[in-house]
């Protein structure tokens, strides 16, 4: 696990957007899988702007949803694929063979969960997970705590991300409070990793993910066994290192 600071959130964009393009120059058709999230907005914007530009041929990659809420089907307001679609995935116009939802609204969300951990191995593996860092150390929606076997599968949410979430949809009301989450097990097999982590909040769950001793109380923390992985982040969020 590396751990590369840059001055600013514009920067960790930046640097993020170009592992992105590096992976899809070795391999157009990358399998991907995709955080929501505050964090990675610069990003997706980033390699949006290079589509536009013709400087990035996205029409190949296979998408993979990383969470999704349950019981929220795409049309719902806060579904987090329709977060995704508006954020970058919609002037793509991927055909839906090469993207892999987690349907919160399945009848069998468990058969869903298991459906979908199939498809990742039938892929080969993520061949890029990139990935934001939840408050309490989530991975996805691999709550605390979450052990590195953990497969794709049903969590109730904790506080902490009913809080997060209350801050997108209005109240903690509004909330789901269980979601759908490609396991630890798919997240930590990926063949390159790219934790994208930014602003003074984030500051101490970072200083654990890096500095402890891998625990299931802070899932991120089991990236630092793992090859391939990349925490990108800025210097609000780790201040006064080299
Ligand atoms: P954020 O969310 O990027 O909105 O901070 C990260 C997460 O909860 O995984």
């Amino acid at each position: 696990m590396d751990l590369l600071l840059t001055d600013d959130y514009g920067a960790m964009s930046l640097a993020a957007a170009d592992i992105v393009a590096e992976t899809i120059a070795a391999k157009p058709d990358a399998a991907v899988v995709l955080a929501t999230g505050e964090t990675p907005v610069g990003m997706y914007r980033e390699l949006s702007a290079r589509r536009e530009r013709g400087e990035l041929d996205l029409s190949h990659l296979r998408v993979f949803q990383l969470d999704e809420y349950l019981g929220i089907g795409p049309d719902d307001r806060r579904s987090l694929l329709g977060w995704m679609c508006r954020a970058f995935l919609g002037p793509l116009n991927l055909p839906d063979a090469r993207l892999t939802t987690l349907p919160g609204d399945a009848d069998d969300p468990h058969a869903a969960c298991q459906a979908y951990a199939e498809t990742v191995l039938a892929a080969g593996g993520y061949d890029l997970a990139v990935l934001g860092l939840g408050p309490n150390g989530h991975l996805g929606y691999n709550e605390p705590p979450s052990d590195p076997l953990s497969p794709t599968r049903v969590v109730d949410l904790t506080v902490e991300s009913i809080q997060s979430g209350a801050f997108y949809w209005g109240s903690e009301e509004q909330v789901p409070q269980q979601a759908l989450t490609a396991g630890m097990d798919l997240l930590l097999a990926a063949k390159r990793t790219i934790l994208l982590v930014s602003g003074p909040h984030k500051h101490a769950i970072l200083r654990r993910v890096v500095e402890e001793q891998p625990t299931p109380d802070v899932p991120a923390s089991y990236l630092q066994g793992v090859d391939g992985v990349t925490i990108l982040a800025d210097r609000a969020a780790w201040p006064n290192e080299e």
